[in-house]
Parts: C-alpha cells; sequence; structure tokens
C-alpha cells in the first residue's frame, strides 16, 4: 500500500513554544483516520503540516511522495482537499454555494481551463447534490445554517478528486441532528473504497464516524498513541491525552466518553 502521510521527528517551533514535539505518523492508502486531543494540542498545526501549508521547523513530512521543502507546494495543494474553520472564514460574504464549491479547482488546470469549466460546474453540482445542497446552490454562503456550510466546505474540499481528504473539526457547531448526520454520510464517504485516504480532527469521540480505521492522539505536541483504532481509543490512552479520568465505551462502531470515578 502506498503511503499517503510520512512524518518523522516532525517539530513545529514558534518563539519558546513547541507546538508539535517530534512526531511521528504514518498514513497509507485506504486509511480513514481520527486525530483526537484537547485545545491546544497541536491538531491543527499538524493537519497544516499534512495539508502542505506549513513547514515543520525540524524533520521531515513526506506528503503523497513528495518532501515537504523539496516540492513545489502548489502543485501539491490540489491533490489535497483541506477542509476547516480558517479556510471558511475566508470565502467571501456573497460568494454562492456554487461558486464555494467551483472554485477549489482554479489554478490547478492552467492553460486548460476554459474547456473545464463547464465540467466543473458539473462536478460540483454533482457534490453538493450528494452532500444534500442541491436547492441552495446561488445562495450566498453566508447565510447558509452552520450545518449546511459544513457540508459545503466538504463538497469544496473533495472538488479536486483529492488523493487524501483533511476535516478540521468539521462537526463543531452543529446541533445533535445535524452531528448525526454529518458522523452519517463521513461513515459512507469512509466505506467507499473511491474515497480519499482521510483525516478527520475533533474533541468528541462522539464524532468519530463508524468504519474509520486509525486513530492518533495528541497532548502538548506529542502522539500519545497511533494506531488501528480499536486498540487506540482506550481508556487509558483517553485519559491520558485528556488529561482526565475517563470512562469510554464502544458500541456499533460509536465511541462515548464521559468522566470516569473520581479518585
Ligand atoms: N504562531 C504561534 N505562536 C505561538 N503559539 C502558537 C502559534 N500558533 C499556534 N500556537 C499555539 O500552539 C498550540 C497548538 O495549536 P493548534 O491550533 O494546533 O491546537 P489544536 O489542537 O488545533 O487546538 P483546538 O482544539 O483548540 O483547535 C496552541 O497552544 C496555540 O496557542
Ligand atoms: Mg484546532
Amino acid at each position: 500500500m502506498n503511503e499517503v502521510l510520512g512524518m518523522a521527528g516532525v517539530n513545529v517551533v514558534r518563539g519558546r513554544k513547541r507546538l508539535l514535539n517530534e512526531v511521528d505518523w504514518q498514513v497509507k492508502e485506504g486509511e480513514r483516520w481520527v486525530v483526537l486531543g484537547p485545545n491546544g494540542a497541536g491538531k491543527t498545526t499538524l493537519l497544516q503540516i499534512a495539508g502542505a501549508r506549513m513547514h515543520p521547523t525540524s524533520g521531515v513530512a513526506g506528503i503523497l511522495g513528495e518532501v515537504m521543502g523539496a516540492v513545489d507546494v502548489f502543485e501539491l495543494r490540489p491533490r489535497i482537499g483541506l477542509s476547516s474553520a480558517a479556510l471558511a472564514s475566508h470565502i467571501p460574504e456573497n460568494e454562492t454555494v456554487l461558486n464555494v464549491v467551483v472554485t477549489a479547482s482554479y489554478g490547478m488546470t492552467g492553460r486548460w481551463r476554459e474547456k473545464y469549466d463547464q465540467m466543473d460546474e458539473r462536478r460540483a453540482f454533482a457534490l453538493l447534490h450528494e452532500w444534500g445542497m442541491s436547492t441552495m446552490i446561488n445562495r450566498p454562503f453566508a447565510s447558509l445554517s452552520e450545518g449546511e456550510r459544513k457540508r459545503v466546505q466538504i463538497a469544496r474540499a473533495l472538488m479536486t478528486d483529492p488523493e487524501l481528504l483533511l476535516l478540521d473539526e468539521p462537526g463543531a457547531g452543529l446541533d445533535l441532528g445535524g452531528r448525526e448526520d454529518l458522523v452519517h454520510r463521513l461513515s459512507e464517504l469512509a466505506a467507499d473504497e473511491d474515497s480519499p485516504a482521510m483525516v478527520l480532527v475533533t474533541h468528541h469521540l462522539e464524532e468519530v464516524p463508524p468504519g474509520f480505521t486509525h486513530a492518533l492522539l495528541l497532548r502538548a505536541g506529542a502522539v500519545v498513541a497511533a494506531g488501528p483504532i480499536a486498540e487506540t481509543l482506550t481508556e487509558e490512552n483517553l485519559s491520558t491525552a485528556f488529561g482526565t479520568p475517563l470512562s469510554v465505551t464502544s458500541a456499533n462502531g460509536r465511541y462515548t466518553a464521559v468522566a470516569g470515578p473520581r479518585a
């Protein structure tokens, strides 16, 4: 199986703060990862590296067979779908839903651009349809509910048919129904063998979609545990990652965590 991500000894240092500390991580084709950890653990920083948006201060970050620092990131980025609150905040207020998705492909086909315009629109429409947004394609992005925005952002991230899909907290701000709908959709995406390798960042075990195969737990920039999901999402590992005793249950591929018995 091909390696999609290969990080070795990755450090990110800003001033005196170490955002990532000697991170080793491998993601292979076909794998679906969740990244869990408390606020400030370094999850978004890790995705910035995986998405070729940031260079490590030291260590090696291999992405889709290329090495950060030795590759033109503008060639690499279209091969990676990224959805994050930071990116969403850059979307102009009046941009229509269809445009938010279509523009993801701009810059990737260069001189062939015009020929592809119609194909792009068709693909964007198909993705929006899949994500239950086909009735809202002409609405300004800013007028959507949080849940609708999240689905548009994922459609946008899939627009370039990426080899790696990175989702930073797609469940944030969703109500219970919205979260369950998203978990179900992500679970279906994970089950599709044509889907790219996936990395989903969340704080909440309840948001882990059934069918995800691997988990990485971060605390203070360092990896607490990483590997196949059932072996990794243990009470012990999660309690260490979140710095509090947790009681963890799992059933039908869903996980829940609550505070454990107090010592
Ligand atoms: N430029 C910077 N200089 C100093 N510290 C930074 C800088 N950028 C991020 N940090 C710090 O690095 C830590 C990791 O940030 P990061 O955004 O990766 O965490 P996170 O796990 O995504 O957190 P959250 O769950 O709250 O989104 C945080 O403590 C943050 O304040
Ligand atoms: Mg974050």
